[in-house]
């Protein structure tokens, strides 16, 4: 008996704090703050994550180090709900979330199956494969998160003389899937600077012009209003939750942070110290950045921007480097270990979740 009321008082504290720290968390600008050591993290061990693309893999490629995986999040005016894999698919029953884009949201996807399934090592689920759309679905609760490689958002035709890029248009397929989930969650950055051979078209077409190249940063905001475009006028805002991941940023040269040129980001091993609010304000950002906020704001509709980019500017240490595969060949700054910085978006993605769903 004293038992059961000793529970009871203790969920009823629960449960009162719970709404605290929900209503703080409403008011509280998440993505203001800073990185704090903790010795609790990271959230899981690779080893348990057996989906994992080997290229995010670090350790087992590896690394030596292992303190880039020990920094939390930690906002200036609240507290991020420590991560809960079983809550969040208490409260995702029945839904599809979806992530939109290139390696870097593959990156992330395969961070948040690898949070989720931590948690339920033991759940069953099914993967299915289409078209460049994966979806995992954790059949006990009927949650699916899918991954659909889409770099640029836009519609790319194959045709005979070659691949064509259209600015002001969506393709089908992806209009479709896009309509049926629950949560979407969007970035298209990178690719839009790839240049020579790797770069992902032979023509664009831009309303009745045809280029063969245009100015990237023009192209790229022609995309993105043509995606805000189709995302007012065809998502059902009453089911569906819109986010769009602020551009990730790349750290490929050593004296932009004070070290030695040539060195790139291998080597490091701790974030960039910001003693200074302001100083962290003033953080160079991608330029595609200042494009995405300014659409976003100008939309009529609340999408959500998952603000990611400022904090992840300063995780120099969180790339791969040399660590990309086990024969090191390469470098590279640009994607993010995992266990490592994806965590950190796909914890302030709950947090989102949290605040749109109370
Ligand atoms: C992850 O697990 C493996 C195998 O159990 C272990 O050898 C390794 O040290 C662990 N890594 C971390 C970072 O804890
Ligand atoms: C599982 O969720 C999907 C939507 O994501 C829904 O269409 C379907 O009916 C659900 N299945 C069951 C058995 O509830
Ligand atoms: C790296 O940055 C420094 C200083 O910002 C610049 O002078 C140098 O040219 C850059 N190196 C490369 C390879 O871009």
């Amino acid at each position: 008996m004293f038992i059961v009321l000793l529970v009871l008082l203790l969920q009823f504290f629960g449960y009162v704090n719970g709404e605290d720290e929900l209503h703080n968390l409403k008011e509280c600008d998440i993505y203001h703050g800073k990185w704090v050591y903790d010795d609790s993290y990271p959230l899981y061990n690779s080893s348990q994550c057996f989906h994992l693309n080997m290229h995010f893999d670090c350790q087992q490629n590896g690394r030596p180090d292992q303190q880039y995986l020990k920094y939390r999040w930690k906002p200036f005016a609240c507290d991020l709900p420590r991560f809960s894999g079983k809550d969040l698919l208490e409260r995702m029953r029945n839904k599809r979330i979806t992530f939109i884009g290139d390696s870097i949201s593959l990156n992330q996807w395969q961070s948040f199956i690898c949070m989720l399934h931590s948690h339920h090592p033991h759940a069953a689920f099914t993967r299915d494969n289409d078209h460049g759309f994966t979806q995992f679905t954790f059949l006990n609760h009927n949650v699916s998160v899918g991954f659909s490689w889409n770099a640029l958002l836009v519609e790319k035709e194959s045709t005979s003389y070659g691949m064509v890029l259209n600015l002001g248009s969506i393709s089908d397929f992806d209009a479709n899937m896009w309509r049926h989930s629950d949560v979407l969650i969007f970035n298209s950055w990178l690719w839009w600077l790839h240049s020579g051979s790797d770069r992902p078209w032979d023509f664009i077409v831009d309303g009745d012009d045809l280029h063969k190249d245009m100015d990237r940063l023009v192209a790229y905001e022609k995309a993105l209003s043509t995606w805000s475009h189709w995302v007012q006028n065809n998502i059902d805002f009453d089911k569906t939750l819109v986010f769009f991941r602020g551009d990730s940023p790349r750290h490929p040269n050593a004296s932009e942070w004070g070290n030695n040129d040539g060195k790139q980001c291998s080597e490091e091993r701790e974030p960039i110290e910001v003693r200074e609010v302001n100083e962290y304000r003033e953080l160079k950002k991608p330029a595609g950045e200042g494009i995405v906020e300014r659409i976003v704001r100008k939309m009529r509709k609340p999408v959500r921007l998952l603000d990611i980019t400022r904090l992840s500017e300063l995780r120099k240490d969180g790339h791969p480097g040399a660590y990309a595969s086990s024969h090191h060949q390469g470098m590279d700054c640009s994607h993010w270990c995992v266990p490592g910085v994806p965590d950190t978006w796909n914890h302030l993605f709950y947090a989102e979740l949290l605040r749109a769903y109370v």
